[in-house]
């Protein structure tokens, strides 16, 4: 599995609890200098962990690897959804979940158009999958967010 933009680990931790192997992907060393540091303090072993700028590189560099599952919350760089979609391998699982343009409503989160998602966009940015779900609305909770969430999985 790969946490795709994992931050401070919030979905790797989770996989690890659960005992699945997770590389997670980040741009930001404080941040993955946390997860490491929270997964110690856990005893959940040493993340696999990847400091890497997914954007400024024409591949992410991962393009030789392939994963059941593709991980992405709370991140949005279209140019890098089809090599996503290939990171997966036959039959893998891709979750993503990210904000929606009416987080703009809401105060915090992203402002700019590239990072948010237009209404009922996500599950088209990824033809070659097959959805398994799609979910699009506010999420209500401590901190309220519009969401678009989709399960999807690669052919085998
Ligand atoms: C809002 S956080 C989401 C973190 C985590 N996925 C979650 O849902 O809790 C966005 C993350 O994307 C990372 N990020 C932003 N641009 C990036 C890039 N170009 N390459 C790699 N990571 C990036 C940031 O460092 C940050 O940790």
């Amino acid at each position: 599995m790969v946490d795709i933009a994992c931050g401070r680990g919030r979905h790797t931790l989770a996989a690890l609890r659960d005992g699945l192997p997770c590389l997670g992907v980040d741009r930001n060393a404080a941040h993955l200098h946390e997860l490491r540091a929270a997964a110690r303090e856990e005893r959940l072993g040493a993340p696999r962990l990847l400091r890497a700028d997914l954007e400024s590189a024409p591949h992410p560099p991962l393009r030789r690897e392939r994963f059941g599952a593709v991980l992405v919350f709370r991140y949005l760089h279209r140019p890098l959804i089809p090599q996503l979609a290939a990171l997966l391998r036959p039959g893998g699982l891709l979750l993503y979940e990210t904000f929606t343009l009416r987080q703009r409503e809401l105060g915090y989160g992203p402002r700019r158009e590239e990072f948010l998602l237009r209404e009922g966009e996500l599950p088209g940015l990824f033809p070659s999958l097959r959805v398994l779900s799609h979910w699009e609305g506010l999420r209500e909770g401590e901190r309220p967010a519009w969401l678009s969430a989709l399960a999807a999985v690669r052919p085998s």
